[in-house]
């Protein structure tokens, strides 16, 4: 039985869709945490550039590539050649086992802390709210120490909310609950961004934190060895955040490529999912510098003193900070964690649709039970990180996806679309409909891009090796973090394993791209 393969009724519910999975929590805090962290203003020349040199042509590469096989990740690499197939599916099963597990409890706990709104339940001391009542976090990832009932619940509805979405095909499910979802997600941040700039002490905070310039930070050329080395981490750290923001890597701009009609503008679509993507990143910064310049405002104490990284931002300081407003807090409360649920599950049903559009498109099972399976599966999975030691798990996990799976998704991607594929029949392909893009592309695609991420795996490496990432003992780091890879990629080689059926090796026949094939 071979079923009959879905699409987008307008372009913009794909355009939407894939912003949706471009636009997620990374967005909000991990952008606005790294601007802080490596600069302020001068992070965005680096952000800019791993935008141009990686972002935009990658993104140009997976939606060309989904476009020309119409076929989700798996099924496009091995028309390509049968030794990628691998590659194919451990895009989108790290997408699932590794992002999408502990991605939906975040989801979670936004869930929890939209509820805590209403009441301002977290109280004065948001920092040991966060750690002692509500993750009642372990002393160490060794101690998983039992199932947080509140946190399991939220992400049984994350996964439920999700699964409503991913079951029905593409045009009735992820397309339909872009269209409502991702307005929605605009006017809230519209709503959030005019609500803190008007505070006070925000305006100044954005000035002197976030449009202000610390050029020593990403000077690799300077002349101290120390400072080079340090701005070596800062430009690896953008490249990095441009893979995670734009979802690349993993497969899914492939799979939502894959269900667009033939005459589409590919680079078009592109540039316009990048420059949405980021735009939305610079301005949820003004957020997130003006609410932390608000709150050291209110308390009198320093920028540096206020803001916190990671999940403490949204989960310690935005409490707080809320909790300080002169008025109507639940209300700026309720509408700030609506927005991160909303830009959660916009990119979690895409981490979702990757793998199951690719296990039909292998199986020829029905879509409705697969979708259900794997939600089931992923819920199971995500239990782990609903205990009290998920957080460590979740951050070591986190750590080694987006610094190792995520770029060598990417590099062996860029090496065999540009050096197998060959970058100048994609180009030719893209070309057909719409902005052309210019040679330099398929240059980038071979060289640059390939050049830039071995260099980051390279920093990754020689600071994972040099200490233990966050002290973890290596043995926690080789059971959640190296455990981890080597799971998705035991999981993509069994299913690699399968025969296809010859019918589906063959491209659909499309005499006028013939010249294509290669
Ligand atoms: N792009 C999303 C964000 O910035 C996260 C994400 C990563 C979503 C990978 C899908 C795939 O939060």
């Amino acid at each position: 039985m071979s079923l009959e393969r879905s699409s987008w009724r307008t372009n913009l519910g794909f355009l939407l869709a894939s912003i949706g999975s471009a636009i997620g929590l990374g967005n909000i805090w991990r952008f606005s945490y790294m601007a802080h962290q490596y600069g302020g203003g001068a992070f965005l020349v680096p952000y800019l550039v791993a935008l141009l040199v990686a972002g935009i042509p990658i993104m140009i590469l997976e939606y060309g590539l989904g476009h020309h096989e119409k076929a989700s990740s798996p099924l496009s690499f091995v028309r390509i050649s049968s030794r990628f197939e691998w590659l194919g599916w451990w895009m989108p099963v790290v997408a699932m086992f590794g992002i999408m597990l502990y991605y939906s409890v975040i989801i979670g706990w936004c869930v929890n802390f939209l509820i805590y709104s209403f009441s301002l339940a977290w109280g004065d001391d948001t920092q040991t709210f966060f750690f002692t009542n509500f993750l009642q976090l372990s002393d160490s990832p060794s101690n998983l120490g039992g199932i947080r009932l509140p946190i399991l619940l939220a992400t049984m509805s994350v996964w439920l909310a999700c699964w409503f979405i991913c079951f029905r095909d593409i045009r009735h499910g992820i397309e339909k609950a872009s269209l409502i979802f991702m307005p929605v997600l605009f006017m809230l941040t519209i709503i959030i961004v005019g609500w803190t700039v008007s505070l006070e002490g925000a305006s100044e905070a954005i000035f002197s934190h976030y449009l202000h310039a610390d050029w020593t930070k990403i000077n690799l050329f300077a002349a101290d060895p120390q400072i080079r080395s340090e701005a070596g981490t800062v430009w690896a750290a953008a490249f990095g955040q441009i893979f995670f923001t734009l979802s690349l890597g993993f497969g899914i701009m492939i799979t939502y490529a894959s269900y667009l009609p033939k005459k589409t503008d590919i680079s078009k679509n592109a540039f316009i999912t990048c420059m949405v993507n980021c735009a939305y990143s610079l301005v949820a910064g003004l957020a997130v510098f003006g609410i932390v310049g608000f709150m050291a405002h209110s308390q009198g104490v320093a920028f540096e003193e206020a803001i916190k990284g990671g999940p403490q931002l949204a989960f310690v300081v935005y409490p707080k900070a809320i909790s300080l407003l002169p008025g109507f807090n639940s209300l700026f409360g309720v509408i700030f964690f609506t927005m991160l649920v909303i830009a959660g599950l916009t990119s979690g049903v895409s981490l979702i649709e990757a793998f199951t559009c690719a296990i039909t498109d292998k199986f020829d099972w029905p879509r409705r039970k697969v979708a259900t399976a794997i939600c089931i599966l992923g819920f199971l999975g995500s239990i782990i990180f609903t205990t009290r030691g998920g957080l460590y798990v979740l951050d070591i996990a986190d750590h080694f996806i987006t610094n190792y799976a995520l770029v060598v998704g990417g590099l062996l991607e860029c090496l065999i679309i540009g050096w197998i594929l060959k970058a100048t029949v994609m180009r030719k392909h893209i070309n057909r409909f719409g902005i052309g893009i210019h040679k330099t592309w398929a240059f980038f695609i071979k060289y640059t891009t390939p050049a830039v991420l071995i260099y980051l795996l390279y920093l990754s490496c020689a600071s994972d090796l040099a200490k233990n990432y966050e002290g973890y003992t290596s043995s926690q780091l080789f059971t959640y973090g190296i455990g981890c890879l080597l799971f998705c990629l035991a999981v993509a080689l069994v299913l690699t394993a399968y025969p296809w059926k010859p019918e589906k090796l063959k491209r659909r026949h499309r005499p006028e791209e013939d010249d294509l094939l290669v």
